[in-house]
């Protein structure tokens, strides 16, 4: 008997050979992989070939579950997976980190979320990229009320370019019953977060989505969304998997200036004081106000590391009771976002943020229904993740 703390990978695609290999590695001193479930043959012999005897395999999920095996599981099977899976280890009585995004759909990730608020486990959610320093910046910064009142943000993030030969990797990827959806679901859950991590979450929406406008395939690869705030705020949300040479930058507005991040970096236009103010008590016409440029210092990113820092933090919480960095229910926002977007280019009308669910439930039940797709699949293939993150 281990007094480490036993992770079983659930789902052994691209994300869970690597969550797979890093703690078979031992790179977490306090886990140990314990064992593996995915029913795909080449994820079992993937795990025969690389993973040491001692970790447990399984062709079904449920079964590790059931096992004892595990204290905790991480789940990294597509999307769709992702609440039955936490529900059915929460039942199970193990602790539960899942990946992004949380679900596809607001319905299935609320029951997930009420599962995990009736359980004492410790659930996590794998936003790996709120461990990047560059991130953890502009969060502070805009909490510690450096930026002023929120007057407008704008988010671009136009370097998800995705070629055909991607989208034809996997069976499940790019159509409605496998994925779910596309840009929004697949690449955007960490901007979707990071953004609402920042900002907070918009009451409304009016988004227009191209749907296989750059590929062969049904689902959104194409999203330009207006928000607004509750302060009276508004946003933009330009996103695509189509493009070169893309962009990611985020304009965060407020009343004390703009704060820009951009690459690793973040800069700082500091208006020398509230600019409401000035543009009510000014006595020039065309005079605005002082500003003055901040480089902001940020850390270099830990490269590589972000998927185990989640982990590690994941344990610390279960061994230690630590805070969590991405606690399990707030992947909810990011799904909001994306359906809150989805409905209103389906309905061509604004769509309110909580979202409908229901209304979304069954329209993607419809898409699903009447989807063309059979896609033509390059089988066998595992990418390559590198900088994908
Ligand atoms: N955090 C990140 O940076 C990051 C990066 C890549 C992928 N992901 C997420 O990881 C998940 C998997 O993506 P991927 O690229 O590894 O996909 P993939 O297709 O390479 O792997 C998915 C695996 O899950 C298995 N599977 C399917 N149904 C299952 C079930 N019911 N139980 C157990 N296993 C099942 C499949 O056989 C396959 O081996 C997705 O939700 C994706 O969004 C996260």
């Amino acid at each position: 008997m281990t007094n480490k703390t036993r992770i079983g990978v659930i789902g052994v695609g691209n994300m869970g050979r690597e969550h797979a290999r890093y703690l078979a590695a031992g790179d977490l001193p306090d886990a140990t992989l314990a064992a593996i479930a995915d029913p795909g043959a080449p994820a079992l012999d993937w795990a025969s070939e690389n993973l040491p005897d001692t970790v447990e395999r399984f062709d079904d999920a449920e079964a590790l579950m059931a096992s004892g095996k595990v204290d905790a599981v991480i789940v990294a099977a597509p999307h769709y997976f992702h609440p039955p899976l936490a529900i059915a280890a929460l039942k199970h009585g193990l602790h539960v980190l899942v990946e992004k995004p949380a679900g596809v759909y607001v319905k299935q990730v609320r029951e997930m979320n009420e599962a995990a608020a009736k359980s004492d486990r410790v659930f996590g959610i794998m936003f790996n990229q709120r461990t990047r320093p560059l991130h953890q910046k502009m969060r502070e910064l805009i909490a510690a009320g450096e930026v002023g009142e929120i007057r407008r943000t704008q988010y671009v993030i136009t370097n998800w370019f995705r070629s055909q030969y991607y989208y034809d990797s996997g069976g499940w990827r790019a159509t409605w019953a496998g994925e779910g959806g596309g840009v929004l679901v697949n690449q955007c859950p960490h901007n979707l977060d990071l953004w609402q991590w920042f900002c907070g979450m918009p009451t409304r929406v009016r988004a227009f989505c191209g749907f296989g406008r750059h590929h062969d395939i049904e689902v959104e690869d194409d999203v330009s969304a207006y928000v607004e705030y509750k302060n009276g705020a508004t946003g933009t949300f330009v996103t695509t998997t189509g493009e070169a040479a893309g962009q990611n930058y985020l304009n965060v507005i407020g009343d004390r200036g703009r704060l820009q991040m951009e690459g690793n970096s973040i800069t700082f236009w500091r208006t020398s004081g509230s600019v409401r103010e000035f543009t009510q008590t000014t006595d020039q016409a065309f005079a605005s106000p002082e500003t003055w440029r901040c480089e902001i210092p940020v850390e270099k990113n830990a490269d590589g590391n972000e998927h185990r820092a989640i982990t590690r933090g994941f344990v610390a919480a279960i061994r230690d009771g630590k805070p969590l960095l991405a606690s399990g229910d707030e992947g909810i926002n990011g799904v909001q976002l994306a359906n809150a977007m989805l409905l209103s280019a389906w309905t061509d009308d604004w769509a309110s943020i909580p979202t409908p669910e229901e209304k979304y439930y069954e329209l993607l039940q419809e898409k699903i229904r009447t989807s063309a797709a059979n896609k033509k699949t390059v089988t066998g293939k595992t990418l390559d993740l590198t900088g994908t993150y």
